[in-house]
């Protein structure tokens, strides 16, 4: 029989288990959760150890009553796909399967693992069967078909789907089904109910499915614990018991005294908190864009506009939008909103306007990049195409190593088809999927390649490591990320490891106005996001040198012999 293998991002090979390997399995969970229920604890499944669900599972396996006694015991469940069955063998040795720049969680869970004892993962459905609880983490997708028009799409509801009729097939009629994972306002009681209530009816089961929805606010970057453990949690169950039930289990594994938990009154509010919570913070990023052509085309630095607008305690959280909007969250969620609204509740009309427009907007402000780069390259007279640039920053946010639907990505791909050569450099992220497994992530058939052309080449993408020699020989630097290495870094440093005078091109508001200057001083051209001001410090700077050659020839000729 031919043997399929799972393979981890460093590299290591997991045999997927055989038909027979099951049983086996199902015992080792029945002997642990045995051994677990003698101890009163509860038994939690989580099901989906990716992002969310991985993290999840450790804050609750580490929860502890007050005299410092474990009282959940965890099941990491997951299913055995190439792609992600070696995430289970990780766990098993106390080991995070996702990148976190969290201190706080690989030894959590290397604690829960190893020395508590309350946390395991395993591969089989069978483990549902011994859950209290089942904590829902898988992914719900929204595919779009085409760039910058997200209405041209749908939410991908097959795993999710998929997941709630295994559930409920394997559970006991009392477990309660939580479900975190961000979905299309109404599918906890149009979509989950019916899927649970069907096959609980073949299973001669009468008692309604116990179903409850509670989203995740997690934020992945160096508070990746506290923002699930300590952040505050909105939930609502499907009646009155599951309602109860969600509390009290939330009440147990999330800080709620200082973070208060907010009861609604049906599943579909708190679907619909967690996508106008995020929709509104897409559009407040997306109405900016036109405000940052406004400020290039008009001499405005709006980064300073911005910073004017801050005093104002009302307008403290406006924030520049750099190239792009990513993250998993922010590009996908308003669109699962839309969607919902014709495919989930039948109504015809077409009453959304902003949201998938500041969708669209984010979606494609990056492409922006690639003009101001070529730009700058031609004030300096050198043709993009062929020349090499340097692009800072690969992930979607600072300081994180989460590359998922990032700007910097579209940058990549929009100067690669117009001929430019790419090196990359992030200190967060050693390998960069979206390239590098180009043909099958996030998805083999909706990742961006297909909207360019010329990308094959982009699979060999390796980013680099050593700044320095990623800048060597460059043509033009592209400050994409707020990353802490690049907020210091001197003009006159990098114009002489780049060996020649570049383009720089600023997205993020990183450089201050003396750097701005001290690079034109140096022979670049400077543009920016948003960043209209630096055409004036250019004719400063021309001035400058202007008037210092005027009084050199001046100079000159009052030395000169009469
Ligand atoms: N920053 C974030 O990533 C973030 C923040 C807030 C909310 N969310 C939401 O949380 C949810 C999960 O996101 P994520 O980032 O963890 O996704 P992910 O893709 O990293 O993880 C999902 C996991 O579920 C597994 N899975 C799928 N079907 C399964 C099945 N039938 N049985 C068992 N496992 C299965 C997948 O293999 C994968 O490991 C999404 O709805 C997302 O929108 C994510």
């Amino acid at each position: 029989m031919k043997k399929h293998y799972s393979v981890s991002p460093d590299g290591e090979k997991f045999q997927l288990p055989d038909p027979d390997d099951y049983a086996k399995e199902f015992d080792r969970l029945n002997r642990m959760v045995r051994d677990q229920r003698n101890r009163g604890r509860e038994i939690v499944v989580v099901m989906g150890v990716g992002f969310v669900g991985a993290v999840m599972a450790a804050v609750v396996a580490d929860t502890e009553d007050k005299d410092g006694n474990p009282h959940k015991f965890v099941i990491g469940m997951q299913r055995p796909s190439v792609r992600s069955y070696w995430k289970i063998p990780f766990l098993n040795r106390g080991l995070p399967p996702v990148q976190a720049e969290d201190p706080e969680v690989a030894p959590m869970i290397h604690r829960c693992v190893n020395e508590k004892k309350t946390l395991t993962a395993t591969f089989t459905y069978d483990a549902l069967k011994l859950a209290d609880i089942v904590v829902v983490d898988v992914q719900c997708d929204y595919l779009k078909e085409s760039l910058g028009d997200v209405r041209n799409g749908q939410a991908d509801m097959a795993a999710l789907e998929k997941s709630l009729e295994i559930i409920a097939e394997h559970i006991s009629p009392d477990t309660l089904v939580l479900i975190e994972t961000t979905v299309a306002p109404g599918t906890t009681e149009q979509v989950a109910y019916p899927i649970m209530k069907k096959v609980f009816r073949k299973r001669g089961i009468e008692d309604d499915p116990l179903l409850a929805h509670s989203f995740e606010r997690v934020m992945p970057g160096k508070n990746y614990v506290a923002s699930i453990r300590d952040f505050w949690r909105v939930c609502s169950g499907t009646n009155e018991k599951a309602t109860r039930r969600v509390v009290k289990f939330l009440e147990e594994v999330i800080n709620t005294d200082a973070y208060p938990i907010t009861v609604l009154s049906r599943p579909i509010e708190s679907e619909t908190a967690k996508i106008v919570e995020n929709s509104f913070r897409a559009t407040i990023l997306a109405f900016l864009d036109e405000w940052s052509l406004f400020s290039e085309r008009n001499g405005v630095d709006l980064i300073k506009v911005l910073e004017a607008i801050k005093v104002r305690p009302t307008h403290s959280n406006i924030i520049f939008p750099g190239p792009g909007i990513g993250g998993y969250c922010l590009p996908k969620d308003g669109g699962l909103g839309v969607w919902a609204y014709r495919h989930i509740h039948g109504f015809e009309d077409d009453i959304f306007k902003i949201t998938p427009l500041a969708i669209d907007i984010n979606d494609t402000r990056a492409l922006h990049v690639a003009q101001l780069t070529r730009d700058a390259l031609r004030n300096m007279s050198r043709p993009l195409a062929a020349a090499e640039i340097l692009l800072l920053g690969a992930s979607y946010r600072e300081d994180v190593g989460d590359t998922r639907y990032s700007g910097s990505e579209l940058i990549v791909r929009r100067l690669t088809e117009m001929g430019a050569e790419l090196r990359v450099h992030d200190p967060y992220v050693q390998h960069w999927w979206e390239f590098e497994k180009q043909d099958e992530y996030p998805s083999p058939t909706h990742g961006l390649k297909r909207f360019f052309r010329n990308q094959d080449k982009l699979a060999d993408l390796r980013v680099e490591q050593d700044l320095n020699q990623a800048l060597s020989g460059t043509d033009a630097v592209i400050f994409a990320v707020r990353h802490q290495h690049y907020l210091d870094l001197d003009p006159d440093t990098v114009v002489e490891t780049a060996g020649t005078s570049l383009a720089v091109i600023d997205c993020f508001g990183i450089l201050n106005d003396a750097k701005i200057k001290r690079y034109f001083e140096l022979g670049c051209e400077v543009k920016g996001l948003g960043r209209g001001h630096v055409k004036g410090i250019k004719d400063q700077v021309r001035a400058e040198r202007e008037e210092m050659l005027l009084a050199l020839s001046a100079k000159g000729r009052s030395a000169a012999p009469s």
